[in-house]
């Protein structure tokens, strides 16, 4: 057993709900706190000294100065295996092209497919375990990533082999999910349907059997994958034993209907989704994720978070980091954004990068700071947690802690 503190204030998180809206007053804080980890889990949060009179000649891990600990983020979304860069596509939206007319004339994610099928495992690997490692030094210690720049049978079970790769080399953990749904690619024979069945009796089979994920995900909009075809493969790869997850209303309402109703994980994107599907969303046990660095990225509106946490929906901010339309990657910045845009609490912020979007990827240890859950957690140098938003990302973290131990940034 081991003693962490003190804290200027351990901000847990508990007691905190599941889904819709929270104030700040709801949230726990500790005052001169300290935290009890036994093995790799929590054992207790409480007063630092208090916690130090009834733990006698117990192991003390001395904070000095003033600092505060929050429990590490969980980043629910992202494409972080990839070659090549898109920064063409950026400049030329910004000279008035559009996402989906970059994509029709053969950039966009195909652009990326070129690329990452021509790039080494090793150069693939290297250049993953590089943004793990940023995004663990922002506080991430849980990192979902798809595939869907490999889009054939050889190339995504190469992006997910080299994401099983990286799991033995960061102490983070990786959530692999199969998103060889992302686009029909302009070199297979055949129409979307053929596609799609391609995928179910070519790549699934090998992935299940290879145990590479447990997770599968489509890019459901007018150029990519159709609502009923989708609607279709995913029931289908839900009996193959798959969880599912869905890219839904990103520029066209509709397809985050078709999420809950095929009992989606998530439905993530959501910026065009209509009042009517909010609802939907609110009474379901989908998870409605934000990814406020594609509205960034692309300039878009952003997901309406307001009204889906007031619905009552579960709200996750994730950072949907990938080369194009998310280039950017820092999710603390990203979630400050958004709530400055859509009036989010502090609550529904931290909730939403933490326990909400570990819900999302089916975890239930972790996201909080209670007792018996896993001991991840952030230590930033400041004396007051609302400065970790008000900074925008910009406050710099003091220490990022998995399993109880301090991780080397
Ligand atoms: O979540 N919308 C589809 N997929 C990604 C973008 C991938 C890409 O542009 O490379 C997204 O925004
Ligand atoms: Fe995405």
């Amino acid at each position: 057993m081991k003693l962490i503190g003190p804290f200027k204030q351990i901000v847990t998180l508990s007691n905190l709900s599941l889904r819709g809206k929270l104030s700040d007053e709801q949230l726990e804080i500790i005052v001169d706190g300290g935290i009890l980890i036994d093995q790799n889990k929590i054992q207790e949060v409480g007063n630092f000294a208090d916690l130090k009179s009834e733990n006698q000649s117990i192991e003390i891990e001395k904070i000095e100065g003033e600092q505060i600990l929050l429990p590490a983020f969980v980043d629910s979304h992202t494409h972080i295996c990839f070659g090549g860069n898109r920064a063409n596509d950026f400049a030329m939206r910004n000279a008035g092209k559009t996402y989906l007319e970059i994509a029709e004339s053969g950039g966009g994610i195909w652009s990326s497919v070129q690329h990452t099928r021509l790039a080494s495992e090793d150069e693939l690997l290297k250049t993953l375990l590089e943004r793990i490692n940023i995004l663990i030094s922002l506080g991430i210690t849980t990192i979902e990533i798809k595939s869907g720049y490999g889009l054939d049978v050889e190339n995504e079970l190469k992006m997910l082999r080299i994401i099983k790769k990286a799991q033995l080399e960061t102490q983070a953990t990786l959530i692999s999910t199969c998103l060889s749904a992302h686009l029909k690619p302009r070199d297979f024979n055949g129409d979307n349907q053929e596609y799609l069945n391609y995928v179910l009796t070519e790549i699934l089979p090998k992935v299940k059997e290879e145990n590479l994920s447990e997770r599968v995900d489509i890019f459901i909009e007018k150029s990519a994958f159709q609502p009923e075809e989708s609607k279709e493969f995913l029931l289908k790869t839900k009996d193959l034993g798959f969880e599912i997850t869905v890219h839904a209303d990103q520029f066209t309402a509709g397809s985050s209907r078709i999420a809950v109703e095929v009992g989606a994980k998530s439905a993530d994107h959501l910026e065009a989704t209509i009042d009517e599907d909010i609802e939907f969303l609110a009474l379901s046990n989908t998870v409605a994720t934000a990814l406020p660095g594609a509205s960034l990225g692309l300039g878009e509106k952003f997901t309406p978070a307001r009204k889906l946490l007031d619905a009552g929906a579960i709200l996750a901010i994730a950072s949907d980091w990938n080369p194009g339309s998310a280039p950017m990657g820092n999710l603390i910045t990203q979630a400050s954004i958004l709530a400055t845009y859509e009036k989010l609490t502090t609550a529904e912020v931290l909730a939403g990068m933490t326990f909400r979007s570990a819900y999302a990827l089916g975890l239930n240890d972790r996201g909080k700071l209670d007792k018996g859950l896993k001991a991840d957690f952030v230590a930033y140098k400041t004396d007051n947690f609302q400065n970790v938003l008000y900074n925008q990302g910009s406050l710099k973290i003091q220490n990022v802690y998995i399993d109880g131990h301090k991780i080397k940034l």
